[in-house]
């Protein structure tokens, strides 16, 4: 989110503002709260990619009323199927979040409010509670991986990295540069046995499912620039050493024989 961008968007209608921590980067969430208080607004956060990940050491998920994390499988913590954590130090929106996901049962039989059936089942529950403690080490060994990646690959003229804030803790969900050539790249790293992908190849905006909100294509230049020159890298914590230092040498390899 662009967040010096956020207050003009804001009009009578607006309820709260969500910002999504994409790919372990969060929202500048310190200027962020400033717009929201300004403006009398809730904020909702998407940590569903940044668990752990913090600003001045204040962990995602932690600045808003509520935050929101996945455990689906291919998120850094996870479970076996799907499932999620709501965190919150409101007290009425703990009430009413523990009511919702069991059908508003605020006993065996009575209905409180409309709620839904989005309990967690209890193999899932094993699981998560298994992998929670791990948290911690799963993002340290992915941060060490994306600082490996980054060493290697920033002398790589045709690749830029991303901008490292110190007091940003970027916790990876996503290893995403900029590439020249992208699509060539993405395709010799994929020949050569990586498994690298964009994320994502087509915008949210341009999504069929959206079109009902009128965009059209050009309607976010940045968001379109990206696209054409964003390409992930495997960085998850089971690498090794020597599975990145392939994917630094891959890289490499496709620019030295394109001159
Ligand atoms: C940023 C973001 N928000 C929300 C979600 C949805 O999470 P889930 O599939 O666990 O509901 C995801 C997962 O794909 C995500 O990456």
């Amino acid at each position: 989110m662009n967040v010096s961008l956020v207050e003009e968007k804001i009009s009578k209608r607006t309820k709260a503002i969500v910002p999504v921590h994409f790919t372990g980067y969060m929202t500048n969430m310190p200027e962020l709260i400033k717009i929201a208080e300004k403006n009398n607004l809730p904020i909702i956060e998407d940590a569903c990619q940044s668990i752990l990940g913090s600003i001045n050491n204040i962990n995602a998920g932690n600045w808003g009323i509520t935050g929101a994390f996945s455990l689906h499988p291919l998120k850094n913590i996870n479970v076996w199927s799907d499932g999620g954590i709501i965190v919150t130090n409101d007290k009425k929106i703990d009430t009413e979040l523990r009511l919702l996901r069991n059908h508003g049962l605020i006993n065996r039989d009575s209905v409180e409010i409309l709620g839904y059936n989005s309990r967690l089942d209890t193999i899932q529950a094993i699981v998560g509670n298994w992998i929670l403690p791990k948290a911690k080490s799963i993002s340290e060994e992915r941060i060490l991986n994306a600082n490996f990646l980054d060493s290697k690959l920033s002398k790589i003229k045709a690749i830029k990295i991303p901008p490292r804030p110190k007091n940003y803790r970027l916790v990876y969900h996503l290893y995403i540069v900029f590439a020249e050539q992208r699509d060539e790249l993405l395709n010799y790293c994929i020949d050569q046995g990586i498994e690298a992908k964009i994320h994502y190849p087509i915008p949210m905006y341009l999504q069929k499912g959206v079109s009902f909100l009128n965009h059209k294509k050009g309607d976010y230049p940045v968001t379109d620039k990206h696209c054409n020159e964003i390409i992930t890298f495997p960085c998850d914590q089971h690498l090794d050493k020597e599975q990145l230092e392939y994917i630094c040498k891959t890289v490499k390899n496709f620019y030295e024989s394109e001159i």
